[in-house]
């Protein structure tokens, strides 16, 4: 896994991502895995609380779910899950205290989505995470300084759909079985991109 960034474009939206990925041939994970992020035009000298993010992951037939810790350890930070269903990415903020199945979080972090697509092989999300970059569950704070140009993230996926799975507050996970990691991400002026507002106002979808 990459920790400088890659720049990528991603086509269909236009939007300017940097991203990590743990590549499918390597044994770490089955699919291969991508993480991207965007971020307001002065985050890497104002922090920023939201973020545009970029998820590819594996998904054989539809089946599987993925993951980011925004700290990093699954514990104490703020989780990102997200799965397709039929033709739709859903995604459930949560939290977790312990290795086990994380809680709903109960901050004010929103997803909204700009674009999804799913193949029989993967899925991608496209989504505006707002109010996600500073995180306080039950008096455990914590967050990402953009300014600081760097953060440690983690990502897991796993081949079993969630149980529930139309239904984001009330899903059921296993424990995830195709990989997982923790890795030092750097933000590089590529991240940080003027047309932020422009691309996070497409952010109109709400999958709940
Ligand atoms: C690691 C259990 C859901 C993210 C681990 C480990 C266990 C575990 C036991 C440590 C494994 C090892 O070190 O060998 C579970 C269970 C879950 C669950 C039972 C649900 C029922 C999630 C979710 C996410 C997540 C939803 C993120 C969205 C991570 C990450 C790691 C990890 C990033 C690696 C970093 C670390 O060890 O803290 N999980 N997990 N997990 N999990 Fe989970």
């Amino acid at each position: 896994q990459n920790n400088e960034p890659v720049t990528f474009t991603d086509a269909e939206s236009g939007i300017v991502f940097n991203s990590w990925t743990v590549p499918g041939d390597t044994g770490q994970t089955q699919g291969g895995f991508t993480f991207g992020m965007a971020l307001p035009s002065d985050a890497l000298t104002t922090d920023a609380n939201e973020f545009i993010g970029y998820l590819k992951c594996a998904a054989a037939d539809n089946k599987g779910w993925c993951g980011v810790s925004l700290a990093g350890p699954m514990t104490n930070g703020l989780l990102i899950t997200a799965w397709p269903n039929a033709d739709t990415v859903y995604t459930s903020l949560r939290f977790a205290g312990g290795y086990s199945m994380p809680d709903l979080y109960a901050g004010d972090a929103k997803i909204t989505q700009i674009r999804s697509s799913i193949d029989s092989e993967h899925f991608t999300l496209v989504f505006r995470c707002q109010n996600c970059l500073h995180w306080n569950q039950g008096g455990s704070e914590g967050g990402i300084s953009t300014s600081s140009g760097f953060a440690v993230l983690g990502w897991v996926q796993a081949f079993p759909s969630p149980g529930n799975p139309t239904c984001p507050d009330q899903i059921s996970l296993e424990q995830h079985d195709n990989g997982m990691g923790i890795w030092g991400a750097v933000l590089d002026s590529n991240a940080a991109n003027p047309s932020y507002s422009a691309w996070a106002a497409k952010a109109t979808k709400t999958v709940t």
